[in-house]
């Protein structure tokens, strides 16, 4: 598990994720948005976790605080032992170099630079092994798009880049929103078995979706509804193996 090894501001829980009482609200000219409203929610290390709800319920806002690309209007946030909600921008810097990996629900690759590159870049930043760049892109099933532009990629493939660029960076805890969106069934599938390898090696990952059935496949589902948590447990469609899943 990864430690801002110069925090000053260091917690003793366990959890690895912890939100109290977490609210966000925007201020829309005089129209108050509430995103998340009131959350409490605790994220162990080696959890595969799903966020499932409808659009707007607040997904992307509680994956964003996660990460620290966001912060809340009330309550405290911390991460693999930093207090985020409190932390400095230097430490902020570090943790989201070093501790958190994002796969964007619109991808976020460069448009400048080719499949190859996007992965490369994520790698340079963490001074990594840049030859890791080509077996991640195959490990996705891009092997022979690696010189392509995003926009020479379909949806899913440009998708498929983003999680290799996550993969790339090696950062304990991913934080994935809607990974197969942009996917055909069995494409979805193999990113889910993805997924769930980085389980399988440790990694705490949390999987955004609308879709009940993808919600199947993890230990434990979070659901969002108008920013609250209305439920936490298991899946209530049962629990599934990737090939029995259905969409
Ligand atoms: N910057 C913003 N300013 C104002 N309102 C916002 C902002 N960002 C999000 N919201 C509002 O907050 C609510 C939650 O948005 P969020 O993006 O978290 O939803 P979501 O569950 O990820 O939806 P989707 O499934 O469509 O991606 C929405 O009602 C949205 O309109
Ligand atoms: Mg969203």
């Amino acid at each position: 598990m990864w430690m801002e090894p110069t925090s000053t501001i260091e917690d003793d829980s366990e959890a690895l994720i912890r939100l109290e009482n977490v609210s966000k609200r925007y201020d829309m000219n005089s129209i108050i948005v509430t995103a998340l409203d009131s959350v409490d929610l605790q994220v162990d290390e080696g959890e595969f976790l799903v966020v499932l709800g409808p659009s707007g319920s607040g997904k992307t806002t509680l994956l964003n605080m996660i990460g620290a690309l966001d912060s809340p209007t009330s309550g405290d946030i911390s991460v693999a032992g930093m207090n985020i909600t409190g932390a400095h921008r230097k430490e902020l810097f570090a943790f989201r170099r070093r501790a958190v990996a994002f796969i964007f629900q619109s991808f976020n690759l460069f448009p400048g630079l080719t499949a190859l590159e996007n992965v490369q870049f994520a790698i340079d930043i963490n001074k990594g092994d840049r030859s890791e760049a080509q077996h991640v892109l195959e490990e996705v099933g891009l092997g022979e798009r690696e010189r392509h532009f995003p926009h020479e990629l379909s949806g899913g493939e440009q998708q498929r880049v983003a999680i290799a660029r996550a993969l790339a960076t090696g950062n304990p805890v991913l934080l994935a929103d809607e990974p197969t969106g942009e996917l055909d069934f069995r494409t979805g599938v193999s990113i889910l078995e993805l997924l769930q390898e980085q389980v399988k090696s440790g990694k705490t990952v949390l999987v955004v979706t609308h879709n009940r059935e993808i919600s199947r496949v993890a230990d434990r589902v979070v659901e969002l509804s108008s920013g609250r948590i209305v439920s936490d447990g298991p899946s209530k469609g049962g629990r599934a193996a990737i090939s029995d899943l259905h969409w």
